[in-house]
């Protein structure tokens, strides 16, 4: 009798919570206007890198940094209470994470027609995305990068799958990574100090740096 009355009610719950993995990318926007306080209206961070740019980064990679905020194994005390079960569900995690991966922040100066006003101009200019040429030598960060690197975070440093996109990413802000990862802070691609990372010299991660920064020019 009691599976009867059940069964019916949790396949009306399914039905009405709709297709199965769907995502509101407006909602995902609505979200989002919280995050700009610290990321910047269009997710492309601030303060040189005291934010980290968020727009374009690949969406399951941002949906693991919000998890793992929210159950503090990645600490992030100034996000902290933004990402509490109550300012930030499953669902909002989806959405926006949705939302932010689809955003795309140019890395040219655009082309003004002539009839923008001013308040235009300014936004078309505040999306852009140029980070700064990092000091180090690129080509042997290249070499590094290409062999040891790319499996995971792909030749055009713009990550796959699970695996966050580095280029286009404040190089201030990557260093600052790195520093978490070696100290064991933050899990890279191994627990604790047997990573990829632990085995590079400090010019050798400079120099990648560099590189990733030389990477972002569009190359035609
Ligand atoms: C009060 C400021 C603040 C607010 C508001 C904020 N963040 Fe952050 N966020 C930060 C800081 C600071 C970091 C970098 C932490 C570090 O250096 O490890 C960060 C890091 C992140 C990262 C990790 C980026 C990466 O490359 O690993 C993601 C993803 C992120 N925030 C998403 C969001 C989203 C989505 C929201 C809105 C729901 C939000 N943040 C709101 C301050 C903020
Ligand atoms: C086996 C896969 C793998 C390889 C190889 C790898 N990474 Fe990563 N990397 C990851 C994963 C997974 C993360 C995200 C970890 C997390 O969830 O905090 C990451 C994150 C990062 C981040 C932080 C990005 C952010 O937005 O916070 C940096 C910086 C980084 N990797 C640099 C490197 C460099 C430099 C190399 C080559 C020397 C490298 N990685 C090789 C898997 C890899």
């Amino acid at each position: 009798m009691l599976l009867r009355t059940f069964i019916p009610l949790a396949l009306l719950a399914v039905l009405f919570a709709g297709p199965v993995g769907a995502v509101d990318l407006d909602k995902g926007k609505e979200i989002n206007g919280t995050c700009a306080a610290c990321h910047g209206e269009f997710g492309q961070g601030g303060k040189k890198g005291e934010y980290p740019r968020i727009a374009g980064q690949r969406v399951k990679y941002l949906e693991n940094q919000l998890n793992s905020f929210r159950a503090r194994t990645r600490l992030n005390i100034p996000m902290f209470p933004y990402t509490q079960e109550r300012e930030l569900s499953d669902d909002d995690i989806k959405d926006v994470a949705a939302y932010l991966a689809g955003v795309e922040l140019p890395t040219r100066m655009p082309n003004f027609v002539g009839n923008e006003d001013a308040l235009t101009r300014l936004l078309m200019v505040d999306k852009v995305m140029i980070i700064p040429r990092a000091e180090g030598d690129i080509e042997n960060g290249g070499k590094i990068y290409q062999k040891q690197c790319v499996a995971c975070h792909a030749k055009t440093g713009k990550g796959r799958g699970m695996f966050p996109m580095l280029v286009g990413q404040y190089t201030s802000y990557l260093k600052r990574q790195v520093g978490l990862y070696l100290k064991g802070d933050r899990p890279h691609d191994e627990e604790g100090v047997v990573g990829v990372l632990n085995g590079l010299k400090p010019a050798e991660i400079q120099d990648i740096l560099a590189y990733l920064t030389a990477l972002q020019e569009p190359q035609e």
